[in-house]
């Protein structure tokens, strides 16, 4: 059993989707699974060109050489892959975008429509892994995911219908604060972590992620007010500093 996530913040392993990767791969790893993560910052990976020569001229292969072959294939072999990205311009980052649409060799060029209408291009591989999603914004609130959260929602009206977990972490610049500086902020955060682990290791053993796990991965980390307070009063610092 191979557990992937591949991560697509510009902060490799300084990100915050590493400290939430982290906490998940390991509770994955405790049950049983080899387990890896990608940071996709240290890869070559070019924008895809739009030539369709995957689709057409060669098959499932793309005319670019850089990493995204291999990237690929890691992605084949494993059983779950994990996509990780901070939300970008209330978005993904460019780096997963390009990541995502370099996929598009394991796409088949004929159109199909679904039963509601919408149109998809069916998978050109047999086996395909199960995927989940891990999405942290730099607001706090809910209102920064409504586009990855459409995204999604395309992606499995598409026929996608092996997507077991969907993570969105609001409040992500909370994250990197050590425990002991907030003791009650560390205790929200370490609770997260503990659901983290579990949601790896019951993606493992269940195959699924329980109802009240996914409930403890949306836990409230702190206040809206307490947050911007936080966040206002670092920038403050950060800019009298510089001047
Ligand atoms: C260029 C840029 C655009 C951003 N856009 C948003 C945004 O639209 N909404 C949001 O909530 N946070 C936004 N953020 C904040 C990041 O999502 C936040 O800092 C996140 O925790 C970083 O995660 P990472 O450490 O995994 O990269 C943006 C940050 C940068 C650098």
């Amino acid at each position: 059993m191979k557990v992937t996530v591949f991560n697509g913040s510009p902060r490799g392993g300084k990100s915050n989707s590493h400290l939430i990767i982290g906490p998940l791969l390991e509770g994955a790893k405790q049950a049983g699974a080899e387990t890896e993560e990608v940071f996709l910052i240290e890869k070559d990976i070019k924008h895809c060109r739009g030539c369709f020569t995957c689709w057409g001229k060669t098959p499932g292969k793309c005319a670019i050489k850089d990493d995204m072959a291999d990237l690929i294939d890691l992605l084949l072999e494993s059983d779950y892959a994990g996509l990780a990205t901070p939300v970008y311009g209330m978005y993904m980052t460019g780096l997963l975008k390009d990541f995502y649409d370099r996929l598009l060799p394991l796409a088949t060029p004929h159109i199909h429509r679904n039963d509601d209408g919408s149109f998809y291009h069916k998978g050109r591989v047999k086996r395909f892994p199960r995927l989940f999603f891990i999405f942290n914004s730099g607001f706090p609130g809910e209102h920064n995911f409504d586009l990855v959260r459409a995204f999604l929602e395309l992606v499995k009206r598409g026929g996608a219908d092996n997507v077991v977990l969907e993570v969105y972490r609001n409040c992500g610049e909370a994250l990197g604060i050590p425990d002991d500086d907030e003791p009650a902020l560390g205790q929200k955060i370490s609770q997260f972590r503990d659901a983290l682990k579990r949601a790896g290791w019951e993606m493992v053993t269940k195959g699924r992620v329980c109802k009240e796990t996914v409930e403890q991965l949306h836990m409230k980390l702190m206040s809206d007010e307490e947050y911007m307070a936080g966040a206002n009063k670092y920038w403050d610092e950060a800019t009298e500093e510089a001047e």
